[in-house]
């Protein structure tokens, strides 16, 4: 038994910055919207961070950056590019690395691609303080081998009730992966887009959490919360992070709370990293 764990450990590309998974379940959460505003963020308070786009098949990160990439992750792993040529600087102050959009072939199960993008994500790492990742929805293979080999997953959901079921499949599906693998993922934590206010959020979270306690035994935290907001809205459409305007409103008030959120998982800054996770 102890040598399996051993192989397993051993045998996973380890990052070296703080790697934060943005997953979900559904599709439509805003997953990619909170990566790229995550990122930002944390850009804007001095933060050298590296933006993956992991939705390897059906990428649109550098649409909500609005950057236009040279080539994308799609061609490093076709062989045509390396990967430091395929990263842009978006006007949020992170670089993006881009994936292919409508690449068939990524859209198929393959080990080898997985551990080959974690290599080029550990190799790229050394350059950044955070490796923030936005993956595609759904608990395909991508989605859970990304996710133990993050530092941290966090699962973005909406109220609407279909979401919040997909959300706590992903939770589920992690933890049996991990166990699978006998891998000690940390519990990931919630984001919950979309609400009203804090109250529906910490209601919401409440409940999720309560599901997870019972048939997992697992409590994830609310690492926080952004409002429905016709603000956000517009920045999607201008492709532009609405971290880069209206530092007071209440909008950035919530990304600013996520991020510090974010920071407090990797104490103490800059030592970065977590002395040490199986
Ligand atoms: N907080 C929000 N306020 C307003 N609209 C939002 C918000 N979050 C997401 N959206 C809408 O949801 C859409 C999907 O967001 P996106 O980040 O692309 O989702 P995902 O990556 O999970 O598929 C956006 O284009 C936007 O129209
Ligand atoms: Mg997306």
């Amino acid at each position: 038994m102890k040598q399996t764990l051993e192989a397993a450990v051993l045998e996973r590309v380890r990052l070296e910055a703080p790697f934060v998974l943005v997953s979900g379940g559904k599709g439509g959460v805003g997953k990619t919207l909170v990566a790229v505003n995550l990122a930002a963020q944390l850009a804007s308070e001095g933060r050298r961070v590296l933006l993956a786009d992991l939705d390897l098949a059906l990428a649109d990160a550098h649409l909500l950056a609005r950057v236009d990439p040279p080539a994308t992750l799609a061609d490093v792993l076709a062989g045509v590019r390396a990967p430091r040529e395929c990263i842009v600087r978006a006007p949020g102050g992170f670089d993006l690395l881009a994936a292919g959009s409508g690449e068939h072939l990524l859209a198929r199960d393959d080990a080898d691609r997985r551990r080959r993008v974690l290599e080029v994500l550990a190799d790229l790492s050394r350059d950044y303080d955070f490796v923030i990742g936005d993956t595609a929805a759904g608990i395909g293979p991508d989605v859970l081998e990304l996710g133990a080999a993050a530092d941290r997953v966090l699962v973005v959901t909406t109220p609407d009730p279909a979401a919040l079921a997909d959300a706590y499949g992903l939770i589920k599906a992690l933890d049996a992966h991990a166990a699978e693998h006998n891998l000690d993922l940390p519990t990931p934590e919630l984001l919950l887009n979309q609400v009203d206010g804090a109250d529906q959020a910490d209601g919401l979270a409440v409940k999720l959490r309560g599901v997870c306690e019972r048939f997992l035994v697992r409590s994830p935290r609310l690492a926080g919360w952004l409002p429905r907001s016709a603000f956000v809205g517009a920045s999607i459409a201008a492709g532009r992070p609405f971290a880069l305007d209206r530092p007071l409103c209440l909008e950035n008030h919530c990304l600013r709370r996520l991020s510090d959120r974010v920071q407090r998982w990797f104490p103490p800054f800059p030592t970065l990293k977590p002395a040490l996770k199986a």
